[in-house]
């Protein structure tokens, strides 16, 4: 298994009240899976993703991502391995406006100790990768929402994560320019990427592996 997760809890505090977000999820991911995450707005997708990309940590459960238990990780220890191994998209893109496309790219090798020679072919092969070689040199302003998306999965791509999440990364897309960030997405997971994808669209939900549905702090196993 790439990733295990036993009875997952999380709750907030919302001024004076404890919300109970998720109730305890059981989650088993293969590596070269692509799963689905379905579920109405505030049910808990984005919680899950941030927990799953150690972006914020479970109350209680179990977490195993590659076999390493996560609860045995410090933050500089969760920091260090969201660097190298976790490939995050959000629905908002996420890029630094007075970047170019190669910086935007190749910000994660910031993070990590990674010789500049190979940091550099590895951007340029994530950008090749979503077909924006051409635009290296532009700004996020000067591209459109789907090729802002694209930059922002070369980004994730670039670090050749074990896991790449997306949360609603199509969200803020046409419905054709979503269309084809979802068959990049395929294309991607057929070359052996394991994807968490959080979406509302059913006919993308249609087209992976498979589905989980949230709801009530829980997840089940979906149909589409
Ligand atoms: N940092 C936070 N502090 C307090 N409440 C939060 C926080 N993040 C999320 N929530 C609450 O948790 C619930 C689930 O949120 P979220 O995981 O973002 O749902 P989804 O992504 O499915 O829309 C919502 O009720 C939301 O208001
Ligand atoms: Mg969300």
């Amino acid at each position: 298994m790439l990733l295990t997760c036993h009875n997952l809890t999380k709750s907030y505090q919302l001024g004076g009240e404890r919300v109970e977000v998720l109730r305890g999820i059981d989650l088993n991911l293969s590596r070269g899976d692509f799963l689905a995450v379905m579920g109405a707005s505030g049910s808990g997708k984005s919680t899950l993703l941030h927990i799953l990309g150690l972006l914020a940590t479970p109350d209680g459960g179990e977490y195993f991502l590659n076999d390493q238990n996560m609860a045995v990780l410090d933050d500089d220890g969760r920091s260090r391995l969201r660097a190298s191994a976790i490939g995050f998209v959000f629905q908002t893109f996420n890029l630094l406006p007075e970047l170019s496309v190669w910086e935007n790219v190749a910000l994660p090798f910031l993070y990590r100790a990674v010789a500049s020679d190979e940091a550099a072919a590895r951007v340029e092969r994530a950008v090749a990768r979503v077909g924006l070689t051409k635009r290296l040199r532009h700004r996020p302003g000067q591209l459109s929402g789907g090729e802002m998306q694209r930059v922002a999965i070369a980004r994730a791509l670039a670090i050749e994560p074990l896991l790449i999440l997306a949360d609603e990364p199509t969200g803020n897309l046409d419905s054709k320019t979503g269309e084809g960030i979802l068959s990049l997405f395929l294309e991607l997971n057929a070359a052996g990427a394991s994807i968490v994808m959080v979406t509302h669209d059913r006919r993308v939900a249609a087209r992976v592996g498979s589905i989980i549905e949230m709801s009530d702090g829980r997840a089940r196993a979906g149909t589409v």
